[in-house]
């Protein structure tokens, strides 16, 4: 049976974004959070390099903005990054009052640093920052009695009446039903869409579900060029999506060929720190180049115990793969990590739809530019969370009737024999991505893939109109919209920049627009 809910406030999605905004907001206002999966599943549950934060009293909050606007290839909003960089130590504050017990040395925090940064300013917990974070908010969140969870709810497509938010419909993967539920403002923090490349080091809720769902409604989805590629997750064919933390890299280890030799220094005078679309680039020439399947890291030059003791799970993990990464170096690849663009708002997290936010990986906030630096992606998850919360704490209390919505109507579709057509284009989208739109494009190949990407599309439009939902189903409706508005935008942007690489246009322009935008023609 189809149901309806009624909140104030309907979070989508519990990772970092979610549940801080979730924290931050008044305890009068009744709250939902779903979550397509298990409430812990997602990209910050496996966070493990940390957050940025101006902690020291040899940084200052100067350098975290030139790095960051450096970094972002001079795209960046400077007056989204200062906020960010200034609310940084708060955010910190906000998480340790949460419960999260960042790494020390004696009385001081025990600061990292990692590609961009010209300051040790990384606050970590080992390498599970985000295991901590995740399982510190979620247990805060579980406290307050004005917040319902719904775990394996996935969102379908927002609930729009007069181009406003309202909600979204929901699909409960449990019991197979679709609610209505109907909300005053929506908050999407869905994370981001690496899912879409065949390799990635994100979880399998990485889908671009919130960009689509936003896309669909009518907002402006801004700069998706800028898909990021880590250049170490781990090689191994029994190691689905392992991250390889760069902090390795800032704690000095190495990136070698297989014979040995280094190559970072041929490519940046800051070799294995120059900032992560520059290693990841050097990576895919050389493993082009010479034909090989990865290269390696090593920091087997380290103390063991040391290794051990600051990076637990990655030591853990590669030892259960026959990895001793005390003694041996480890094989590493770039994979698809992150993504820059997004859903376009303002610095209090607004998106250009009346009552629909977007916080988190989900969101263009302007801090990223063309290339995000490393750790500025919790902390942009955390300080907008808050923004955005503060924003709906002031907008003042409604009362006036939420407006009524038709049930999800399934009398007319039908159970599908051929389910192997959704695991076909799945596969098929993330190939095209990955072959056609990774690390270097050309126009060429960027053409070809939006041919094919739009057929899809079409054939995934008539099996949805046709057929029983599945939560493959629904992503995979959501996979094929992000891929193309990924293509789009990459085909609009005419030049070489940050994350952005293509052999027709190899130089920066001077002076680039600041924006790719797309937006639902029909809307
Ligand atoms: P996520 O944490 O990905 O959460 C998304 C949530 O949305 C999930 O609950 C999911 O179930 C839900 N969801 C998605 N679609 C739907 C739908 N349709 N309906 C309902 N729910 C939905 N950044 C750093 O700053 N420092 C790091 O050290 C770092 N390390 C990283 C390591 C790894 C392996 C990865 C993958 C990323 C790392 N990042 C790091 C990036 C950072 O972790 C993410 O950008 C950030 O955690 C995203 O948080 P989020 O809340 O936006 O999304
Ligand atoms: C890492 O630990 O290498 C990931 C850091 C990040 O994505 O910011």
């Amino acid at each position: 049976m189809s149901k309806t809910e009624q909140f104030d406030v309907l979070i989508i999605g519990s990772g970092a974004a979610g549940l801080m905004g979730a924290i931050q907001l008044s305890e009068d206002l009744s709250i939902a959070i779903i979550a397509k999966d298990q409430l812990l599943e997602g990209s910050s549950y496996y966070a493990q390099g940390g957050i940025s934060a101006v902690l020291d009293s040899a940084d200052n909050f100067n350098s975290h903005i030139e790095d960051t606007v450096k970094t972002g290839f001079d795209l960046g909003n400077e007056q989204s990054i200062r906020f960010m960089v200034e609310q940084a130590p708060n955010a910190i504050k906000d998480l340790e009052k949460a419960g999260v017990e960042f790494s020390h040395q004696g009385e001081e925090y025990d600061l990292t640093t990692e590609g961009g940064h010209s300051a040790k300013r990384i606050a970590h917990v080992a390498d599970k920052t985000g295991q901590s974070i995740q399982t510190n908010l979620l247990a805060y969140v579980r406290q307050k009695s004005n917040i319902t969870l719904f775990e394996h709810h996935i969102a379908i497509d927002l609930l729009m009446k007069d181009k406003q938010c309202f909600g979204a419909y929901v699909y409960d993967k449990q019991n197979n039903q679709v609610s209505s539920f109907i909300s005053r403002k929506t908050i999407i923090a869905t994370g981001g869409a690496s899912k879409v490349y065949l390799y990635t080091s994100n979880p399998d809720t990485s889908t671009g579900d919130g960009i689509a769902m936003a896309y669909r409604a009518g907002c402006k989805i801004i700069n998706m060029e800028f898909a990021q590629f880590h250049p170490t997750c781990l090689f191994h064919p029994h190691a689905k999506s392992f991250l390889i933390s760069e902090t390795l890299r800032g704690e000095g280890a190495k990136l070698t060929l297989p014979n040995g030799e280094p190559f970072m220094h041929k490519y940046d005078e800051r070799a294995e720190m120059a900032p992560r679309d520059i290693v990841a680039r050097a990576i895919d020439h050389e493993m082009k180049t010479h034909g090989f399947d990865c290269v390696y890291l090593d920091l087997s030059f380290k103390d063991s115990h040391w290794i051990v003791g600051r990076f637990p799970t990655i030591t853990e993990r590669c030892l259960a793969l026959g990895i001793d990464i005390c003694n041996e170096r480890i094989p590493v690849v770039p994979a698809a990590h992150y993504t820059c663009g997004g859903v376009g708002t303002d610095i209090n997290a607004q998106s250009s739809v009346k009552n629909l936010y977007a916080i988190g990986e989900v969101a263009h906030t302007g801090v990223h530019g063309a290339n995000r630096m490393a750790s500025n992606s919790l902390l942009e998850c955390l300080v907008f969370a808050k923004a955005c919360a503060k924003h709906i704490n002031n907008s003042g209390r409604q009362t006036a009737d939420l407006p009524t919505f038709d049930h999800w109507d399934a009398s007319r579709v039908e159970h599908s024999q051929e389910k192997v057509v959704v695991s076909h284009l799945w596969h098929e989208i993330r190939r095209i991505m990955w072959n056609f739109v990774g690390i270097v494009r050309s126009n060429r190949r960027l053409q070809a893939a939006h041919i094919r990407l739009t057929q899809i599309q079409t054939e995934v439009d008539e099996y949805y109109q046709r057929y029983v939902l599945t939560d493959d189903l629904i992503e995979l409706r959501n996979l094929v919209q992000t891929a193309k508005i990924i293509v789009e935008s990459a085909l609009s942007r005419k030049e070489s920049r940050g994350l952005h690489f293509t052999l027709d246009y190899p130089e920066q322009l001077e002076s680039a627009d600041n924006s790719v935008i797309t937006k639902n023609p029909n809307k």
